[in-house]
């Protein structure tokens, strides 16, 4: 598919998107909810080809692994970060070279020790790429941020460096994972359900919220269109 004649203007600077369905998608193939998360490592490199050929899509924020996600069985965890390992190790010279940026959102530390290293390796390697922003939300959960947020703001307080006086919209989001990035201008869920699951929560407060009953794997760049 070429690309369609889009107002430039109307294109959102920061896309985030909640990527749900993978297991819906693999059970109706008759496959394993594995084959379902490698089906869906396939549109995310679709869609990160399609923002980077958009040119006016700023960053795009991707929900890949949520704070509520480790109740998952200890075997799909380990295949959900077996996944990612395997995705960098495919992906990042070519992100690379297509000028992308890979920032991460969420507690790294507690990543496996493989994926964290893969993780700043990627952030370390693309750290002055300007094309695009792929931001991904990584052990993340919306309550998690703002609640790691309020500690260092109480730090900083206690400390003496800040007055809480000047505690407000702007120095809240400033101690936010991602503050350079703009906030999401749209939202796009996968598969159907009409919900956040902790996703950006301060950061969505005015963004457009699209839900399509396309399954994550089967999303392509017309769907983004
Ligand atoms: C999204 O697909 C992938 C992750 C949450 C990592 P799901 O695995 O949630 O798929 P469904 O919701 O079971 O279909
Ligand atoms: C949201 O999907 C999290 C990610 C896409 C990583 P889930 O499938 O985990 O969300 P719930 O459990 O349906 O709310
Ligand atoms: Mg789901």
């Amino acid at each position: 598919m070429s690309l369609p004649a889009l107002d430039k203007a109307r294109i959102p600077r920061h896309l985030a998107i909640i990527m749900d369905g993978n297991g819906r998608w693999a059970e109706r193939h008759g496959m394993s909810r594995a084959a379902g998360h490698e089906a869906g490592a396939k549109s995310v490199r679709a869609v990160i080809k399609a923002c980077r050929e958009l040119e006016a899509v700023e960053a795009l924020s991707l929900y890949a692994f949520s704070t509520e996600n480790w109740r998952r069985s200890r075997f799909e965890v380990s295949t959900l970060f077996r996944l990612l390992i395997k995705y960098i190790a495919i992906e990042l010279d070519e992100l690379h070279e297509q000028n992308i940026r890979v920032t991460v959102m969420g507690r790294l530390e507690d990543l496996p020790e493989r994926a964290r290293q893969d993780m700043r390796e990627a952030m370390e390697k693309t750290a002055g790429n300007t094309a695009l922003t792929v931001n991904v939300a990584l052990n993340y959960g919306a309550r998690d941020e703002i609640v790691r947020a309020a500690r260092a703001i109480a730090n900083e307080a206690v400390a003496g460096r800040l007055d809480p006086k000047d505690i407000d919209d702007a120095c809240f989001a400033a101690h936010l994972d991602q503050p350079e990035l703009p906030d999401p201008d749209l939202l796009i869920r996968t598969s159907g359900e009409m919900r956040l699951s902790n996703f950006m929560l301060w950061q969505l407060s005015y963004a457009e919220i699209v839900v399509l009953s396309t399954l994550w794997p089967d999303f392509r760049k017309e769907h983004l269109y």
